[in-house]
């Protein structure tokens, strides 16, 4: 994604440069090794960001493990033999375009490097999809009509374009020979297919069924520029589902419709959204789909769905010399490699989705008075990374020591924050801006036994910022009842 910002007309429409000040502010996401001038490509989640990483995660662990009965869940390590990844092709295919600028040495992504252009410039497109051009091709754009991104030169003398493989290498023990070479994966789910069989056998699996894993991946991007949408560490939710053969299209529509279905769900809405069908296909895939969302940059890719055929199984039955066939005992004993359908969702890019989809500057002034922006994230509350904030009205009269009974109360349940500090308007301000739905005020009347409002508490409403008076014996019930009942907030 390394094209540029959209133009922003809005002064109070979202921005990724807002995004990733508000992450540092709050605590969401920061630079790695920032002391030390920050490792580029890497981002640190924060305390707020780990909270909120885990809720989406758990989010499509629900979605793909608990509300689907023939999904099962998988933790395969990062490391596996060198052999697994020749045997996925990764060692001989899984590779991007390359390109230096021989004046400055600054090297590039050819086909990115074309993409950009083509944003800046739509009337001087190639005739064809840019994943589609043959190294020549590239070149001989590049070179006739792109400025250096890095020095600007307008000479435009480059390299040839050459293939740069993604993957990380390492030795494993202290011998550095071929025999100890080791990867860091570059997806999650090459360790879904070496475990296959014995998926099936321990757990007694029938195909069809799927396997899901969350995991982080390692890629030696070329560039990795807008924050965390492109990064060399990342985690991925993959799920892989096998089926028999010749019901691999009927099974590829469904997940599409299924992992479509997630993101409305959790508060994405349609027009967002596109898909992306792929001209050219990975080595193993017989088609692919992204679901492409709209960022502040553009329309990019969150997840893909593939159609893998029996590639990988096959593959890793070739290279390990074992069985990987199936034994379908409801089709009289046939014998063959399942099939497989792929969903594989970037995690930090559905967190950097849900972030830029949930942020709002709004002016929240009455009529006729001067403009009153806050800014508010709003997130589903089962995403949100503090779901209440107990916010005594005064530090004195007892109220404080009350709102810490309170918080007490709710946090078996919720992820709470206790808040004192500031006036309650700010301190409203301030939940809004991480995204917190519900707010707890604490105040004299909750203390006051001659008060009609004695033992109550009041709510108050993230997105309609309205306040609703609830007794305190009834206050989880009510915050559960408004989760579940939670309606997606229409900007
Ligand atoms: N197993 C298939 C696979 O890995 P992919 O399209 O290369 O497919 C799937 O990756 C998802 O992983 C992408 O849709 C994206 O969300 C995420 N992803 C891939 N490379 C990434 C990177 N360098 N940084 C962050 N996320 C990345």
């Amino acid at each position: 994604m390394a094209k540029k910002e959209k133009a922003v007309a809005d002064p109070h429409a979202c921005t990724l440069d807002k995004i990733i000040s508000l992450c540092k502010r709050r605590g969401f996401v920061y630079q790695a090794s920032e002391i030390y001038g920050g490792q580029a490509g890497a981002w640190d989640y924060g305390p707020l960001g780990v909270d909120f990483k885990r809720n989406i995660q758990n989010a499509w662990w629900k979605e793909m493990a608990q509300l689907h009965d023939d999904v099962v869940g998988l933790d395969s390590a990062i490391f596996q033999h060198h052999t697994t990844w020749e045997a996925s092709g990764h060692v001989g295919h899984f590779s991007d375009p390359m390109i230096d600028c021989t004046e400055c040495q600054a090297r590039h992504r050819a086909d990115k490097m074309i993409e950009d252009y083509v944003a800046a410039n739509p009337d001087k497109a190639p005739g064809k999809p840019i994943d589609t051009m043959s190294h020549e091709e590239m070149q001989d754009f590049i070179t006739t009509n792109i400025d250096c991104p890095v020095c600007h030169s307008k000479e435009h003398k480059y390299t040839a374009v050459r293939e740069f493989n993604l993957m990380f290498k390492t030795y494993q023990g202290p011998v550095a020979d071929d025999s100890h070479l080791i990867y860091l994966r570059p997806e999650t789910c090459q360790g879904i297919f070496t475990d296959f069989k014995s998926i099936v056998q321990s757990n007694r699996m029938k195909v069809p069924f799927g396997v899901a894993q969350v995991g982080k991946s390692f890629r030696n991007e070329i560039i990795f520029k807008n924050f965390i949408f492109r990064t060399c560490e990342f985690e991925q939710m993959e799920m892989e589902y096998f089926c028999k053969p010749g019901t691999e299209d009927e099974t590829f529509d469904r997940w599409r419709k299924d992992r479509w279905a997630f993101y409305l769900k959790y508060g994405i809405p349609e027009k967002q959204l596109k898909w992306h069908h792929h001209d050219k296909l990975a080595h193993y895939a017989k088609d692919a789909y992204d679901i492409t969302y709209n960022f502040p940059i553009g329309f990019e890719e969150i997840e893909g769905i593939h159609s893998r055929t029996d590639f990988d199984l096959s593959q890793h039955q070739q290279y390990s010399k074992k069985d990987m066939s199936y034994i379908d005992q409801e089709d009289g004993n046939k014998k063959y490699v399942p099939y497989v359908i792929e969903t594989s969702a970037g995690l930090n890019r559905n967190f950097l989705m849900f972030l830029c989809e949930a942020y709002e500057e709004q002016n929240v002034a009455k009529e006729g008075e001067p403009e009153d922006y806050r800014t508010v994230l709003h997130l589903d509350p089962r995403l949100a990374p503090i779901t209440v904030a107990v916010l005594p009205l005064m530090k004195k009269d007892g109220l404080a020591e009350k709102a810490k009974e309170i918080q007490h109360l709710l946090k078996e349940d919720f992820v709470t924050d206790y808040d004192v500090s500031g006036t309650i308007g700010k301190r409203y301000r301030r939940q809004d801006e991480v995204g917190t739905p519900f707010c707890v005020t604490i105040d004299h009347d909750t203390l006051d036994s001659a008060s009609p409002n004695f033992n109550t508490v009041t709510v108050r409403f993230r997105d309609s910022m309205e306040q609703e008076r609830v007794k305190l014996d009834e206050l989880v019930s009510f915050i559960q009842k408004a989760i579940k009942s939670y309606k997606p907030y229409v900007k």
